[in-house]
């Protein structure tokens, strides 16, 4: 149970440059006072991330984006009406409080007000900006439960907040209005056509950019096991293939698969948004019972269906050996 005094414990770490994980309702964070740059680089030591890959900074609510982002283009103030608190990144021009060791050495920086109320609590008694990526290892599946966290990390931590299993399940849209026109860095927890009915404007998906997005690299969200991806009506005959090359293969995918008795099924349904809510789940779950292969189903290209089929394909990519 998360009690105040545990919220305080928290936030009191926080202050002293402790670095502790935070339920969000996308992912959970591993989270530093964003201005102490010594508790930021822990963040990087960490999850062994290279350091030109920026961090979000996670903020209280929407007052605080003037400290943070030098302009706010009107188009920034609408998505944040819009969706805050929620899964929406923003990435905007910086002011000074947004440090290099935040940054990645950048003119611009991602902010987002979480929509989780253990989050929040936390930055409402903070008073400031959290930064906060993934609390899991570069390159590997983010975490949903605070039990994944402890088993990732574990006391390389200073303390695990539980706030239950993620109910969004991927990490947040990345939308660029730093410049020109806006553009999405990272599809993620909130579907595209809800950013663009707000804005009235099509947002194309930009994902090659001199900005190092950890999540486009090739690979990442990377099981032990091999992925494969298939449509629906293919992934039987996958299975099939891949058994008979004598590979032990598990499924991701929903129940109306007819698979064979012997294959082991992790669920994965076919709608969009619940597929994204326990899309990593699976994938950990799944990658524990030592497949050599897992065939992934892929949600309807619509919706959450976008984040879903963009976490697989590089959960899928190839690999440095
Ligand atoms: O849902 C989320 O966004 C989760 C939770 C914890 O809030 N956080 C998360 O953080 O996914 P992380 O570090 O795993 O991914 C943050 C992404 C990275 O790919 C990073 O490169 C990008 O945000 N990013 C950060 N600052 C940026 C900037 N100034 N310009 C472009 N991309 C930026
Ligand atoms: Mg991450």
């Amino acid at each position: 149970m998360l009690t105040p005094d545990l919220l305080d414990r928290a936030v009191e770490l926080l202050r002293r440059g402790g670095v502790i994980a935070l339920p969000t309702e996308t992912v959970y964070g591993l989270a530093a006072n964003a201005e102490d740059e010594l508790a930021v680089r822990r963040v990087f030591a960490i999850k062994g991330r290279p350091a030109n890959h920026p961090l979000i900074v996670h903020i209280p609510d929407e007052e605080y984006l003037p400290e943070w982002a030098r302009e706010v283009p009107d188009e920034a103030t609408a998505l944040a009406r819009a969706f805050w608190p929620g899964p929406l990144t923003l990435v905007l021009k910086r002011t000074s409080k947004a440090t290099d060791a935040v940054t990645g050495g950048q003119d611009t920086v991602a902010l987002r007000v979480p929509g989780h109320s253990v989050a929040m609590e936390v930055l409402e008694r903070l008073g400031g900006g959290v930064a906060a990526p993934s609390a899991n290892r570069f390159g590997k599946v983010s975490p949903t439960t605070a039990e994944h966290v402890q088993r990732d990390l574990g006391s390389d931590v200073d303390l695990v907040l539980d706030g239950g299993p993620a109910t969004v399940g991927v990490e947040s849209t990345i939308v660029d209005l730093s410049s020109g026109a806006p553009a999405i860095l990272r599809p993620g927890g909130l579907a595209t056509e809800d950013i663009e009915r707000v804005l009235g404007r099509a947002v194309p998906v930009r994902t090659s950019t001199t900005v190092r997005v950890s999540g486009s690299l090739e690979s990442h969200y990377a099981p032990r096991a091999g992925v494969v991806l298939a449509e629906p009506h293919e992934a039987v005959q996958r299975v099939e293939a891949l058994r008979a090359q004598g590979l032990r293969v598990g499924v991701l995918g929903p129940a109306s698969l007819s698979l064979p008795t012997d294959v082991q099924r992790f669920d994965v349904p076919a709608e969009p948004a619940q597929a994204a809510r326990v899309l990593y789940a699976r994938l950990r779950e799944a990658d524990e019972q030592g497949h050599d292969v897992l065939v992934a189903c892929l949600p309807a290209a619509s919706g959450l269906g976008i984040a879903v089929r963009d976490r697989l394909s590089r959960a899928a990519a190839p690999r440095d050996s």
